[in-house]
């Protein structure tokens, strides 16, 4: 039970608007355990997040906790909190692309989190390589591929099919490209409403940050505190730290907060919906708090926009292909999707 002090008005929180006019909390909660936290103490949390305030939670098959936190979305329904004053995300995992697997894994997603319906469904990798649960960092898949737009698009049609058939009210897109959206775009039916894409402080990604909303796509952001607690294979000696950030730390000291929480801030002030994740109340309590009071100023949110480092943390490289340079081969860095 959550300390009712800890507790806000979910009224409160700011919004996003949807393509169609629908409004979304501009803040969430993640829900992967990095391959270090129980099934069991990420559902309590999310019920412990529902709790004080949050109502957007970002789920996935592969995070392999659906089934637990779908009981926590029982008991809030049962609490009185309505089902469509929540929105719930979910996500195909890599190796469940193409006819008829997508529409099995959202079937699983929704049995599993106890659904009629799932808000907005995304397509977790635009690939279909995948890494078992805890791959090393030197994991790889032999029968790994790089991108290939017509079984992407096979894919993208079943999930129009789950929306027209209102399994999913939304679909979306995850760890795309520019140009790999472009192509998406110029061949859907149904557009993606939302991006989820790493954004925090030292990766602001700000082309395709823009791309997405000059396209009616809202960015969802990933890593909003520089993930601290990533799995190791996701971790280089290189990587920047967000919170130990020179300009992050100032601005932490001048608002008297963790430095995780100027991260949430920034990506709440700037338009994208971060979706913090945390086992602990005091820091979940205090993540959705954060949007609601002692706003960034003008000024702040400049300096952060200097804090970029183009330091992409989630590199991806398990799911590489025989024959790729490296990771940078799956982010399309020359702005040209690489199929080799
Ligand atoms: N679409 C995708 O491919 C994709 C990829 C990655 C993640 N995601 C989603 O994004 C969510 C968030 O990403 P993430 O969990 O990797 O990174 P994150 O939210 O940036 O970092 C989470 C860590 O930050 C720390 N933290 C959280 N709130 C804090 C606070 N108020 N004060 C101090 N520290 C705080 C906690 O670490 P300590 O335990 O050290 O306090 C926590 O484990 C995931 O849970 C998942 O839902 C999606």
């Amino acid at each position: 039970m959550t300390n009712v002090n800890d507790r806000i008005d979910p009224k409160l929180v700011p919004t996003r608007t949807l393509r169609g006019g629908e409004k979304i909390p501009a803040i969430g909660m993640g829900t992967f355990g990095s391959d270090r936290f129980t099934a069991e103490q990420i559902a309590e949390a999310v019920r412990g997040a529902a709790e004080v305030g949050f109502r957007l939670f970002d789920c996935a098959s592969v995070y392999g906790n659906e089934d637990l936190i779908g009981e926590v979305f029982q008991d809030i329904m049962k609490s009185g909190i309505k089902r469509e004053e929540l929105f719930i995300t979910s996500k195909v995992w890599n190796d469940m692309h193409g006819k008829g697997d997508v529409l099995l894994s959202c079937a699983k997603s929704l049995k599993d989190l106890k659904l009629d319906y799932i808000d907005l469904y995304f397509i977790h990798w635009p690939f279909r390589n995948f890494h078992p649960k805890g791959a090393p960092p030197d994991y790889h898949n032999p029968d790994a591929k790089p991108y290939n737009h017509e079984e992407y698009m096979e894919t993208w049609y079943q999930m129009e099919r789950l929306q027209k058939a209102g399994y999913v009210r939304y679909i979306g897109t995850s760890n795309m490209t520019i140009p790999k959206l472009k192509l998406l775009l110029r061949d859907c039916t149904i557009m993606p409403a939302a991006n989820e894409m790493e954004l925090h402080p030292c990766f602001q990604q700000p082309e395709l940050f823009q791309f997405c909303l000059d396209h009616g796509i809202q960015p969802i952001g990933f890593c909003p505190i520089g993930s601290p607690t990533r799995p190791d294979r996701d971790k280089t000696p290189d990587d920047a730290v967000d919170i130990e950030d020179p300009v992050v730390v100032k601005i932490a000291k001048a608002h008297n907060v963790h430095p995780a929480i100027i991260c949430i801030k920034w990506a709440v002030q700037r338009g994208q919906i971060p979706i913090p994740f945390s086992i602990y109340c005091n820091e979940y309590a205090s993540n959705i708090r954060c949007v609601t009071e002692d706003p960034l100023t003008e000024e702040e949110m400049k300096e952060l926009a200097t804090v970029d480092k183009n330091c992409r943390l989630i590199k991806g490289q398990v799911f590489l292909w025989d024959g790729a340079k490296g990771w940078e081969d799956l982010w399309d860095i020359n702005g040209e999707i690489t199929t080799r």
